[in-house]
């Protein structure tokens, strides 16, 4: 069965690492005419690439030492072995990723995408249940990881909190997890304490998923970030190699930035910008890591200057819940926050502004404006939505289902939205 345009596009400029200009003149198209494959099928300006371009894609792929049939089953494999953790499938930690398993994954988000977007089912996890088990506060990650689920037509089952848990009775991380084994085919665990996560994995042999172990990691989300910075950069015509990712905040408790920072040092030439109160830097030993890896660290205190030819700024809230004591916080203030004025002052305008959510809007809270909400350069929103297609690409992988998604999908009996916010063209057609 043919890859999807859209599919095999998107992989091929990934697999080149060629910007959409710098393809389109490969493939001998006018870039325009690369936009307009690109897009959704129910876009109005979709167009059907031509038999002879996606040969041409087919043969350029092969001459570089890529595969010649391009299909789903031509080069798998590091992604299985990445997620490959002690004899069973696990996502612990960004740690287990390379490069070529990274691709591979956003190949299969890709593939999800006419799910994601409602206008085709599947139920190729017929059958199968997921234990969803939150012991900290969640919105996210708990329903898009449920709904993920659900869309290759499995089923959920929830536990939120320790109070409605049988750990409120003292019950160990070892014997919750083997108990939920027996119930379900696959299990996302939230846990206050940094290492949780894995000890839950090690109590099994049924896939367990990291969805944040307190200030460690949190790799779906950075997944989902990456897979955003790419889509984004492919409109903007720019690649993650050679990027400029200045981070925002609370850089030392915050999870995602953890994660986030180390898939980015997978690339090459990055510049990053941490900025945030010394008290709050990121920790000493990731940015060891990034540096080995030949990335540009720079710090900083406030965002003003430092954001100045970022192409993606990243902010994050104050993770109050991981503070001993209030006092921490003192002279973490308006500085911080991530506003129109600021913006415009101080960023480019092709800016990519993202944020792993939720921010805290309550008065005196310092995170990302509401005043942004309605620029173009606000990636949130098509952040949270990305989380959908990478989440259910985790699930068909880590379940075995990966090569069967493409032939299992049905058009959707009914009417999918043809936005979701307000603001949101098409359902990110816009790309
Ligand atoms: N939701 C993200 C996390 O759980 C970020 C945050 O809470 O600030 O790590
Ligand atoms: N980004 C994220 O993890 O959000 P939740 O905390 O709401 O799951």
């Amino acid at each position: 069965m043919n890859m999807p345009q859209q599919v095999l596009l998107r992989d091929a400029m990934r697999q080149l690492n060629m910007t959409r200009d710098a393809f389109a003149e490969r493939i001998g198209s006018r870039r325009r005419a690369l936009d307009a494959w690109l897009l959704p099928d129910e876009s109005n300006e979709f167009r059907a690439m031509p038999e002879v371009a996606r040969r041409f894609v087919s043969e350029i792929l092969a001459s570089s030492g890529r595969p010649i049939e391009y299909t789903q089953s031509a080069h798998d494999g590091a992604l299985r072995r990445s997620l490959h953790v002690d004899g069973a499938q696990h996502l612990l930690s960004v740690a287990q990723f390379d490069r070529e398993a990274i691709d591979e994954l956003f190949r299969l988000a890709d593939v999800m995408q006419p799910i994601a977007r409602r206008r085709k089912v599947s139920r190729v996890l017929e059958g199968a249940v997921l234990a969803n088990l939150f012991f900290e506060a969640s919105t996210r990650t708990r329903v898009s990881f449920g709904a993920a689920f659900c869309r290759l037509g499995g089923s959920v089952c929830d536990t939120t909190g320790f109070t409605f848990s049988s750990m409120a009775k003292g019950e160990s991380i070892r014997d919750t997890s083997r108990v939920i084994s027996g119930y379900a085919d696959a299990i996302v665990v939230r846990h206050p304490e940094q290492g949780s996560v894995a000890e839950f994995a090690r109590a099994t042999n049924v896939p367990v998923i990291n969805g944040g172990d307190g200030p460690g990691e949190h790799p779906s989300q950075a997944l989902l970030d990456l897979y955003t910075i790419q889509r984004e950069f492919s409109r903007l015509g720019k690649l993650v190699d050679g990027a400029h990712v200045a981070m925002v905040g609370d850089l030392k408790y915050g999870r995602t930035v953890h994660s986030l920072i180390k898939l980015l040092a997978l690339y090459r030439g990055l510049k990053f910008t941490l900025v945030a109160p010394p008290q709050l830097a990121m920790p000493a030993e990731i940015v060891a890591l990034v540096s080995r890896n030949g990335h540009v660290v720079e710090t900083a205190t406030a965002p003003a200057r430092a954001l100045a030819g970022a192409d993606v700024v990243y902010a994050t809230r104050i993770q109050k819940e991981r503070f001993a004591h209030d006092e921490v916080l003192e002279g973490f203030g308006q500085a911080f926050a991530i506003d129109r004025a600021l913006v415009d002052a101080s960023c480019r305008k092709d800016v990519v502004l993202m944020h792993p959510l939720p921010r805290d809007g309550r008065p005196g809270s310092h995170d990302l404006s509401t005043d942004l909400d309605n620029d173009p350069r606000l990636a949130i929103f098509r952040q949270t939505d990305n989380g959908i297609p990478v989440r259910m690409a985790i699930f068909a992988t880590l379940l075995g289902v990966d090569k069967l998604v493409s032939r299992s999908m049905r058009d959707a009996a009914w009417t999918p939205p043809s936005h979701i916010g307000p603001d949101d063209s098409s359902f990110h057609g816009l790309d």
